[in-house]
């Protein structure tokens, strides 16, 4: 043996000792005792835990005994630096592979593009072989360890990874956790009457059960899918009938975590890919991972405890490796996903590396159509509670709708009405290209459409007026803020350019979010300098990109703490360091003049210009970055 085989096997033997017990805790309390389903033996319940918890380790093992040298030596880099996705040169780019270059090819073709852009996460969403026809984006899956055929290959994807690590770049892939697709090889041997895999899913044999669930539970899509279950008359026993969970289309099926097979299934899935050089994982809608009767089914603790579990295993396995919840909840509720210490209750960074900030972006967006920071602000006290090694995603848009009812604990109900009108167009003095999208129980509809839309540029030979400059003065700001607050920041593609909504004729009926979701222009991409909107907002916005990656004060570990003191309309907020930042937006259409509590002395770094405290002007939508002088 060589001596990097050996270190390499002492390494391992290292991080079992310091992650096993955890995961063999948080495992034992998942499943030991629990009355599991009818197939296997609750008699035998501690030996086959026992025997059980030995295939988990044994999984993990050979995974790390499998990792490809280059990822464990990236290991190794990122263990050295556990704040790497922390740091102000990180930037993300998130992306559906067909929009943005057609196949897996063609990504690893743009990603000269991106890194000109300054990108260092990939985020191209799902791309594993998915259910056929309607699929919802790709979150039906029916195979994890294949890539859609027409996306390209497995070997595609190792491709693009290698490409990526070799441009300074990580890789975040989807993994849809919570449910998979109909076509599923899973979810078609329960249909043909396979136990084993009927005990992978949820399913329920009578509708007084479903109502009992139901009454309890909330809605996400509650005008194109109605209700969280399906009836599967295939899978009834007894005689009896047969409903499905299925918290999304009927075609997507919730997984059974109380089976312990289903948490083996995904851990594996997990390992395989963190092996084909998969650095980040988007465990898609973390909350609904376990059930339980009389409760929301969100984020409930042994939610938690599996993603915890996945975390020790993965450390174990892949170091380097990184979870990201998606967890679109109330922001207190979402700060949980970072993790908890047991004994003390206390924020600990022991579940999610990363979540979205899903609070803050609706709160910006809000913040723009009212003209009020005020809301943003509390937020910002909210959510400074999380651990300081984990980081937010920030972000402007996704490919999902905006949902203002997120913020339902914080704003009136009013006031979400009134802004979801405002950025569908339907309020008077509204700029917005938006559309309104469904909303659960007389709550506020959510908002689709692409950033540059939302703010109100039109499209070339649309009708009506259009102030191109005070849109893009908006979409700057919306970026500029972001970039400031403490977080990983993902662009979503096409905003570099201020791509406006797909057309309307290619969204499909009941599937508003296709508005946000259209083909990358390579001719807007390609304007450059500021003769056009698209030239001029990149230059812009790649400029903010550059002056970020130089300020110490936006690492991510730190949280951003709002600056009190500020007119309504001015969004202010203070970033520490070794030279601390403060990043002031003023939310509307005229010039405010601030005056900053003493002692803030600075220089405006993107203008490069240096400023007076006392009066210090910020134009229409102007949003200032500035560094304080001792
Ligand atoms: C996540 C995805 C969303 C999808 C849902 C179901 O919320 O972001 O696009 O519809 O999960 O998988």
């Amino acid at each position: 043996m060589t001596s990097s085989v050996l270190s390499r096997a002492a390494a391992l033997d290292d991080r079992l000792d310091r992650h096993w017990p955890v995961a063999d805790t948080l495992l034992r309390r998942l499943y030991g005792g629990t009355p599991g389903p009818d197939h296997w033996p609750n008699r035998w319940l501690d030996r086959w835990l026992d025997h059980w918890l030995g295939q988990v380790r044994e999984a993990v093992t050979r995974a790390a005994r499998n990792r490809p040298q280059a990822l464990a030596d990236l290991d190794t880099r990122r263990q050295a630096e556990p704040d790497w996705f922390q740091r102000p040169d990180q930037l993300g780019y998130c992306f559906y592979v067909d929009r943005f270059a057609g196949t897996l090819a063609g990504v690893r073709r743009r990603l000269d593009y991106l890194a000109e852009l300054g990108v260092t996460y990939l985020h191209p969403l799902p791309l594993l072989a998915m259910q056929s026809g309607d699929n919802d984006g790709g979150f039906a899956v029916a195979d994890y360890r294949s890539v859609e055929p027409r996306l390209g290959t497995a070997e595609d994807l190792r491709a693009l990874a290698e490409d990526a690590h070799q441009a300074g770049m990580a890789l975040c892939l989807d993994v849809v956790c919570n449910h998979t697709a109909r076509d599923h090889a899973w979810a078609q041997a329960a249909l043909v009457g396979d136990p084993t895999y009927r005990a992978y899913y949820h399913v329920l044999d009578s509708a007084d059960e479903v109502a009992a669930y139901e009454a309890t539970l909330g809605q996400v899509f509650p005008k194109t899918a109605p209700g969280n279950f399906t009836p599967e008359p295939s899978l009834a026993r007894d005689g009896g009938g047969a409903w499905v969970w299925t918290t999304f289309y009927p075609y997507q099926w919730d997984l059974n975590y109380a089976n312990p097979a289903v948490f083996l299934e995904m851990l594996e899935v997990l390992l395989h890919l963190a092996n084909q050089g998969v650095d980040v994982f988007r465990l898609d809608s973390t909350p609904f991972l376990w059930k339980a009767p009389g409760t929301s089914c969100r984020g409930l603790p042994q939610t938690h405890w599996i993603v915890q579990a996945w975390r020790a295993l993965l450390a174990i396995a892949a170091p380097g490796v990184l979870l990201k919840g998606e967890a679109i909840v109330d922001p207190d509720d979402v700060v949980s996903f970072f993790g908890r210490d047991e004994a003390t209750g206390q924020p600990a960074a022991n579940e999610c590396h990363l979540a979205y900030n899903n609070g803050m972006m609706t709160a910006l967006w809000l913040a723009q159509a009212t003209g009020d920071a005020t809301p943003a602000h509390a937020l910002l006290d909210r959510l400074a509670g999380r651990p300081r090694q984990a980081a937010w995603i920030t972000y402007v848009r996704c490919h999902d709708d905006i949902i203002w009812d997120a913020l339902a604990a914080l704003i009136p109900q009013e006031t979400l009405h009134r802004v979801s009108a405002f950025y569908a167009g339907a309020t008077a003095g509204s700029y917005a290209l938006g559309a309104a999208f469904q909303a659960d129980g007389g709550g506020a509809p959510s908002t689709n459409g692409m950033a540059a839309s939302l703010v109100g540029l039109r499209p070339e030979g649309h009708p009506g007026e259009a102030d191109t400059d005070a849109a893009l003065a908006r979409l700057l700001q919306l970026y500029q803020v972001t970039l400031a607050l403490d977080g990983l920041p993902v662009l979503y593609m096409g905003d570099e350019v201020a791509l406006t909504n797909a057309p309307v004729a290619s969204v499909p009926a009941g599937e508003g979010r296709w508005l946000h979701r259209p083909h990358m222009d390579w001719d807007r991409a390609a304007q450059r300098g500021g003769g056009t909107a698209a030239g001029m907002f990149r230059a812009a916005l790649r400029r903010l990109i550059q002056v970020r990656a130089g300020l110490p004060a936006l690492h991510g570990a730190e949280p951003a703490r709002p600056l009190a003191g500020l007119p309504g309309g001015v969004l202010g907020f203070q970033r520490t360091g070794s030279r601390p930042l403060l990043c002031l937006a003023n939310l509307m259409g005229e010039t405010v003049t601030v005056s900053l509590p003493t002692g803030f002395a600075g220089r405006d770094v993107v203008a490069e210009e240096d400023v007076d405290p006392a009066a210090l002007p910020l134009g229409p939508w102007q949003t200032r970055w500035i560094e304080v002088r001792s």
